[in-house]
């Protein structure tokens, strides 16, 4: 039996990877800092740690794959010295095929989490071990819950000319979940959502489901980041698409008066 280590198998993507690598019959292992975190029945649980190093020999013994999710936008260390760490040790225990989630444009926006995500991929590149990338557009979650944010003040300011393509990360897991299970493929195509969305528009889906009325305020969007996403850096060009629109996403998860749970932008640090 194929056994799959899952790093960030607790957040949002990662959780999705591990339904499906345990639904396909292989051995499913999750890394996570918490020892109380909540994994199907049959997948294990280890306690560790991506900066300090801690628990990821135990984490890798035996795996014949690694999906790698775990990230912090506010913590940019987990992916500069967290992901050499895990390949380091990944080296130690056989070398395993080492599949990364990145994310369409870190190569042409330039952010700090996005430099980090680039260094991150170049350092798999290098590394020697089995590998493959796969770099996704913002998923469904982070957007609404970005756009649920700004819809608290009754004027919302939204950057002129910005688009986005979101995916739902069921989409993105499916995909995973296949390349866990196959060789080293090295890039495979971009994944994004189905559709190529205004951020009005997607404003709109959330603000129909909420039952809010807002004014939208279109801001300019002045800097070298804001252009690249301006040019559309940040949409997938040649790749995959997923099948779930914004639209159907936001119709499953919001409800006028039911409050969206801001996870990516309340999370404590650990
Ligand atoms: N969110 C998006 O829109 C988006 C779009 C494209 C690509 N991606 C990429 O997809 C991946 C997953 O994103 P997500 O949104 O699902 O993340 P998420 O929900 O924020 O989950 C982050 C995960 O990282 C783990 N983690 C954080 N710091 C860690 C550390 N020091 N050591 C070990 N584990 C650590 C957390 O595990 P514990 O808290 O259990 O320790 C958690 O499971 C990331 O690589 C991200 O860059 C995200």
């Amino acid at each position: 039996m194929t056994t799959v280590l899952v790093t960030g198998g607790t957040g949002a993507l990662g959780r999705q990877v591990v339904e499906r690598l345990a639904d396909s019959g292989a051995g499913v292992r999750v890394l996570s800092r918490r020892t109380d975190a909540p994994v199907p029945e049959g997948v294990g649980l280890v306690r560790g740690d991506l900066i300090s190093g801690r628990g990821l020999d135990d984490a890798l013994a035996g795996v014949e794959a690694v999906v790698h999710c775990a990230s912090d936008p506010r913590r940019l260390e987990v992916e500069i010295d967290g992901t050499p760490r895990l390949l380091d040790a990944a080296k130690g225990v056989g070398s395993p095929h080492v599949i990364y989630v990145s994310i369409v444009g870190v190569d042409r926006i330039p952010f700090g989490y996005y430099q980090a995500k680039l260094a991150a991929e170049t350092v798999l590149r290098d590394s020697g071990l089995p590998w493959t990338i796969l770099r996704a557009t913002q998923f469904h979650d982070l957007v609404l819950q970005g756009l649920a944010a700004l819809a608290r003040s009754p004027v919302v300011p939204l950057p002129r000319g910005i688009r986005a393509q979101p995916v739902d990360t069921r989409d993105v897991a499916d995909r995973l979940a296949t390349l866990a299970l196959g060789g080293s493929a090295g890039r495979v195509p971009d994944v994004g959502g189905p559709r190529v969305e205004r951020a009005e528009d997607l404003l709109r889906v959330y603000t129909e489901a909420a039952g809010l009325r807002r004014r939208v305020v279109s801001v300019p969007a002045p800097g070298r980041m804001m252009r690249a996403f301006r040019a559309g850096a940040n949409l997938v060009e040649d790749g995959d698409l997923g099948t779930r629109t914004f639209e159907e996403f936001v119709r499953e998860q919001v409800r006028p008066g039911k409050p969206v749970r801001l996870t990516y932008y309340r999370r404590p640090r650990r």
